[in-house]
């Protein structure tokens, strides 16, 4: 079992970052909601505390309190369990611990300076200069600090913009250490994983697959694991890391749904049978999905055709499974990353982020598998890493996000398949040409989108009426927001004049330079 640091989200929409930066310390670190119960924190024997921030004011009704418990709790050798406070989590310690907090007169957001007061001799700051940028977010904060206390660095107007107690166990920062715009403040948390908590910062995604491995064995036995590949980073990985683990006692299934972008039914099936000789039911059910699709232009409708068929052919794939292998497979794998665990369980501020959830009508629950979700505790970046380490392809790793409904949400309007047709090529022009160009991976997807408009164009001599590409590229961190991509004008240019003069069908590109909010990355 690894050492672990837990961190109490209090809502913060950061709360994710500290536990990032934690594990590239190299320390495992979890996430759970600051309500919980502290007893079972206790069990699970932590090296060290975060208290994340958080949206409120500890005078906004119903803001979260910290249990005094947390501040106390001891390790099973009787070690205290070290402490640091963030932001919201500095000053619902202060409280507990009877400090004042004050509303400040203005929010303080934005970029301050800071002067460590004690460099060198606190542990927190070791490493750091005496004088460094930071972020910082509050509307209240700490104006009497509790008894024990003693300041560690002061900002040019607030007293103090960080504080500890002089047994050196509990550590509050006013800013936010875990965001980029603060300097050095991976070497803070670092510093509180490795030099105040005592961790030994062994955690890696190398030991991770070793442990997995070990791990999926055990739990699986003899029996047999089906997953659903899609070509996607996670059930690529998840695929990889099985086959490693279990070899033919896993089954893939790979359905072609007919709205697949181009070259990938192909692309997938030389990958995983090919390549990793994994045991793969390619399912080519493109016919039966296009029909269901043909004529359908409600955006919902298509999702819902999409879901409910993949389904069904997953359950006639899994029937053939049983009978190629002769029994039926106890297990459903699949790729659920850890921000879908922890958005279900994380305390929501009354400012908190809604985060909508796009999951194609997922498998049913009378196929009466257990499940094994072997990435549950991991965040994307994680996964790539894991996957590389696999000896996956960096074409695979690097993929952009694809939905589940894949084109069908792209041919807006009546889906066809002439125009599926068509959009599949205009996709690949633009995705080769970033890739070409150096292109694809500074954006964080990118594609084409056919509009149910005609426009009139001029082609040698010819008057042609025909439909409007739109070209989407966005860059993001999580896909919850997003930035339309500043390409330069001529890749734009290029990659228009030769979707217009390959594709018949198209006489006209567009480019989207929406930001989401207010549009969303898709169009449907
Ligand atoms: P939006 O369009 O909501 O997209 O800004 C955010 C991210 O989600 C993907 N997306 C989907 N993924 N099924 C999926 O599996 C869907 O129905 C779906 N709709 C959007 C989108 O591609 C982007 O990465």
């Amino acid at each position: 079992m690894h050492e672990r640091i837990i961190i109490l989200d209090f809502g913060s929409q950061y709360t994710q970052l500290i536990a990032r930066r934690i594990r590239e310390a190299g320390v495992y670190s979890e996430i759970y909601p600051c309500t919980v119960d502290p007893e079972e924190i206790r069990a699970i024997g932590p090296k060290g505390l975060i208290l994340s921030g958080g949206p409120c004011s500890v005078y906004d009704e119903g803001a979260p309190q910290l249990a005094p418990e947390f501040l106390e709790m001891r390790q099973s050798d009787g070690s205290p369990v070290p402490v640091l406070g963030i932001c919201y989590g500095l000053q619902a310690m202060a409280r507990t611990l009877g400090g004042v907090v004050e509303r400040a007169s203005r929010r303080e957001f934005g970029r301050a300076r800071i002067e460590v007061t004690e460099n060198g001799s606190s542990k927190l700051f070791e490493g750091v200069p005496a004088s460094l940028n930071v972020w910082m977010s509050h509307g209240d904060h700490v104006t009497r600090l509790p008894e024990g206390f003693e300041i560690i660095a002061r900002t040019e107007n607030a007293p103090f913009a960080a504080a500890r107690d002089v047994t050196g166990l509990r550590y509050g920062v006013q800013f936010h250490p875990e965001v980029v715009h603060t300097e050095f403040g991976r070497q803070v948390l670092e510093n509180f994983a490795l030099k105040i908590c005592g961790c030994r910062g062994d955690w890696t995604p190398a030991s991770f697959i070793e442990e997995k491995i070990r791990e999926v064995r055990e739990t699986v036995g003899d029996e047999h694991v089906i997953l659903g590949l899609s070509g996607g980073v996670d059930s690529s990985v998840a695929a990889v890391l099985l086959h490693e683990a279990l070899g033919d006692q896993l089954t893939c299934v790979f359905v072609n749904n007919g709205v697949l972008r181009k070259g990938e039914w192909e692309q997938v099936q030389q990958t995983f049978r090919d390549a990793f000789h994994i045991r793969l039911k390619a399912v080519d059910a493109s016919d039966l999905f296009l029909s269901r699709l043909e004529g359908v232009s409600d955006p919902e409708r298509k999702r819902k055709i999409i879901g409910n068929t993949f389904v069904e052919v997953f359950e006639q794939a899994t029937d053939e499974a049983v009978r190629e292998i002769g029994r039926k497979p106890a297990f459903l794998a699949q790729g659920t990353l850890y921000p879908d665990v922890i958005e279900s369980v994380s305390f929501k501020g009354p400012s908190a982020t809604i985060k909508t959830h796009h999951n194609v009508g997922g498998l049913p629950e009378k196929l009466n598998f257990k499940i094994l979700e072997p990435f549950r505790e991991l965040f994307k970046d994680e996964v790539r890493e894991i996957g590389r380490l696999l000896g996956l392809p960096q074409e695979i790793i690097g993929r952009h996000p694809f939905p589940g409904p894949g084109l069908a949400i792209r041919v807006l309007g009546p889906v066809t398949r002439r125009e599926v047709d068509i959009l599949k090529e205009a996709d690949a022009i633009f995705i080769e040409e970033l890739r070409k160009n150096g292109l694809y991976d500074e954006v964080w997807q990118a594609f084409a989108v056919l509009l149910p408009v005609q426009t009139v164009g001029v082609m040698g001599d010819e008057r042609t009426y025909e439909n409007v590409c739109a070209l989407r590229a966005v860059t993001s961190v999580d896909g919850m927001t997003a930035d339309w991509a500043k390409l330069p004008y001529d890749f734009l240019a290029h990659v228009s004049n030769r979707i217009v003069n390959e594709i018949r069908g198209i006489n006209r590109c567009v480019y989207d330079i929406s930001s989401k909010p207010p549009a969303t990355i898709e169009w449907e």
